[in-house]
């Protein structure tokens, strides 16, 4: 579909849920390359430095957001399971900026679908942000700019900024008015493959929400956030020269980084397993044999082999020989969140 006709189309969807009170929209997880860990202020979700992802096309979240009179209150069904609780009360305080923005008090059902594995470091948080600030908006008849919304999801999540836009995204620190994430290159700019190697199904024990705020009790963490803004310079510059060999070090330099924060946090936070240090070590050896492939790890035990595409088959094959790992997903790079049919 060309840009236009992708214009054109979501401009009928968004005027077909104004009228029905309800919106449907997709959105893709993203992977950071170089990370956000920690927040200038928490409540807002202002990032303590900027980062850069791409969004992953063969994950998605779908959602459904229909604003009902006849509703007692908010009402949240996750893959057909009906949730209350810490993550009910998540999505009703996103759905409240929306609220404000629309002038509106109507309570809402929201129906979402998804499949990332929750829990488990890949953000599953960042498509599940971006898709419900994306319908929540249109059901409540905003038209809001694509910034607009990166600021919405952006506040549900943080991640999910960097999952409104297209392909390979760039957030940046700021006010609660800035704060937004814009497209650095569209998904058909590099074929890369992350080929997520999930290590653990387990649901984390501290999740990112958790994480964030103990990221100043690192005396690591200044030096990290000092040091952000000359490798995501590097990785922006090797990235859209497509020059995985030059963007490898620093991603990875980026993601371990992160994780040393993480580690000599109090308290601290060790998400790596033996099979997570196996695939860092065994990531090493494939580039030694001439597989050029680098890692990056979330907040998680999972590793997120980063290769182009023509590696990508080689890369999984490997993977899945390392004892722990459960299983192996490849995925190419993703367009914006938008409304669906
Ligand atoms: C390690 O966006 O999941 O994946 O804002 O509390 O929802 P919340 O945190 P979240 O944090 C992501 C942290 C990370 C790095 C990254 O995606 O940049």
């Amino acid at each position: 579909m060309s840009s236009k006709d992708f214009e054109n189309q979501q401009v009928g969807l968004r005027r077909q849920a104004a009228g029905e009170r309800r919106a449907t929209a997709l959105a893709h997880p993203n992977i950071a390359l170089i990370k956000y860990w920690g927040n200038q202020d928490d409540d807002l979700r202002l990032p303590a430095n900027p980062s850069l992802s791409m969004n992953l096309g063969d994950l998605q979240t779908v959602t459904a957001v229909t604003f009902d009179d006849r509703l007692p209150a908010d009402e949240l069904l996750i893959n057909g399971t009906e949730f209350s609780g810490p993550a009910l009360q998540r999505v009703t305080a996103s759905l409240d900026l929306v609220r404000r923005l629309a002038g509106i008090d109507t309570p809402a059902r929201i129906e979402s679908d998804s499949n990332v594995p929750v829990g488990s470091g890949i953000a599953s948080s960042s498509a599940a942000f971006a898709a419900l600030s994306v319908a929540a908006a249109a059901a409540a008849g905003l038209d809001l700019a694509e910034t607009a919304l990166s600021r919405l999801a952006r506040r549900g999540s943080g991640s999910a900024s960097r999952s409104v836009p297209a392909g390979y995204c760039e957030w940046v620190t700021g006010s609660d008015q800035t704060s937004v994430a814009t497209s650095i290159a569209p998904p058909d700019h590099w074929a890369l493959r992350d080929v997520v190697v999930v290590a653990s199904r387990a649901h984390k024990a501290v999740g990112s929400s958790g994480g964030h705020p103990l990221a100043r009790t690192s005396s690591l963490q200044a030096a990290r956030v000092a040091g952000v803004e000359a490798r995501l310079e590097a990785c922006r510059e090797t990235l859209l020269a497509r020059d995985l060999d030059r963007m490898g070090p620093v991603i990875e330099e980026d993601a371990v980084i992160m994780h040393a924060v993480m580690m000599s946090s109090r308290p601290p936070l060790y998400y790596w397993t033996p099979t997570t240090m196996a695939l860092i070590l065994a990531t090493q050896q494939w580039r030694a044999e001439g597989i050029p492939v680098y890692f990056t790890i979330d907040a998680g035990p999972n590793v997120h082999l980063i290769c182009e595409a023509p590696y990508a088959q080689a890369v999984e094959a490997q993977a899945r020989k390392i004892a722990g790992v459960q299983t192996v997903l490849a995925s190419q790079p993703g367009g914006p969140a938008r409304l669906v049919d």
